[in-house]
């Protein structure tokens, strides 16, 4: 008897992953011609989209074919695609987009930090260090367009979560916050919007907080947040009641992890909490589709910065190493993230 075509070790469920690389082509491309944008308005045949989007009629034929062969579009007859539900969220500016995330992952910083991974796994060094000579935030630094991108993309993941983590975690109980690499202030602007009476203060480097005012603006919460401009491995702003850092530790080795906790330390009061939001890595991977999220996550931080994701044990040393107590762990309920409580040791 055959093997079941969902059986891990089937040819069926192998190929896929051999050639996990070209729907994510497919659907970078996508993103970077705007085709969601302009089949939002409607169908429309492959000769008007080719004439707007200035490609050939014939290969954009043959993308779309592949887009519908995915879900993304839908040939409704012969030439003439409409954009389907999935698709819809590589629009732009629509709530619940992932355009950014799609221009992020497919773009040639991923593109070719992901092709170091051989040496990245020989050696250690991130692809983005191997390819570029420099750090993921030295290069956006230098590349504003791709830190627009980077943030954007950064939001769109936050935004995904920030419903469930208002209400999994009372953020009440404290006066001030800062968000610690806080970016361009989603996670900010949830946790104010929710909590009428809590003031926040969003720190990042410049080009993090660059669409900070913006955003914040928009969002009607200037009067009650500041944006602050540095480097959390010189300080971090003083005395708040709660330093978050989301997304933040699994960037760095653990050398510079500790660096970051302990300037956070040394800003806190006595009484100050730190909540780290981050994947915890299970001691022991299993094939399950939370372990898998957390697996790739991993293996991009290795890619790409140049962290990785830990361990609740391993949270616990980089807390120990930097004169803090990991408290509590709270798993967000049907995600892989949990915020992790620490308090000064
Ligand atoms: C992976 S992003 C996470 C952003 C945001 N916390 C989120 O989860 O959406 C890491 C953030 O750390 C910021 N960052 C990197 N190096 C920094 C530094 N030396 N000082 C302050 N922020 C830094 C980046 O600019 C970026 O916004």
């Amino acid at each position: 008897m055959s093997a079941p075509e969902s059986s891990a070790a089937s040819p069926a469920s192998l190929w896929p992953l051999i050639t996990g690389y070209m729907p994510a082509r497919l659907v970078h491309v996508a993103a970077e011609l705007g085709i969601a944008d302009r089949l939002a308005t409607g169908a429309k045949t492959t000769d008007a989209l080719a004439q707007e989007i200035d490609a050939a009629p014939a290969p954009l034929r043959r993308l779309l074919r592949a887009l519908a062969s995915i879900g993304l579009v839908e040939e409704l007859e012969p030439g003439r695609f409409a954009l389907t539900a999935a698709g819809s969220q590589l629009r732009s500016n629509v709530p619940g987009s992932m355009r950014n995330l799609a221009l992020m992952f497919g773009g040639e910083r991923a593109w070719r930090s992901w092709g170091e991974l051989l040496h990245s796994v020989r050696t250690g060094e991130s692809g983005t260090r191997r390819v570029y000579g420099v750090g993921t935030f030295e290069y956006l630094a230098a590349n504003p367009g791709q830190a627009a991108i980077f943030n954007a993309a950064m939001a769109e993941n936050t935004r995904r979560i920030t419903e469930l983590l208002v209400s999994t975690y009372d953020f009440s109980q404290f006066r001030n916050i800062v968000d610690v690499g806080g970016g361009d202030g989603t996670l900010m602007v949830s946790i104010l919007a929710a909590n009428a009476d809590v003031r926040g203060t969003v720190f990042d480097l410049p080009s993090g907080v660059a669409q900070a005012p913006q955003k914040l603006s928009d969002a009607g919460i200037f009067e009650r947040c500041e944006i602050i401009a540095g480097n959390f491995f010189r300080s971090v702003p003083e005395a708040a009641d709660a330093y978050v850092l989301k997304y933040v530790i699994h960037d760095w080795d653990d050398e510079q992890s500790v660096a970051i906790l302990s300037n956070c330390c040394k800003a806190m009061h006595g009484a100050s909490k730190i909540l780290l939001i981050e994947r915890v890595m299970p001691e022991r991977i299993e094939a399950t589709p939370i372990h898998h999220r957390i697996a790739m996550a991993d293996m991009n931080m290795l890619a790409m910065p140049g962290g990785q994701e830990r361990t609740e044990q391993e949270y616990r040393n980089l807390f120990a190493a930097a004169g803090l107590l990991l408290e509590r762990t709270i798993p967000l309920p049907g995600s892989e993230i949990s915020l992790i409580e620490a308090k000064r040791g």
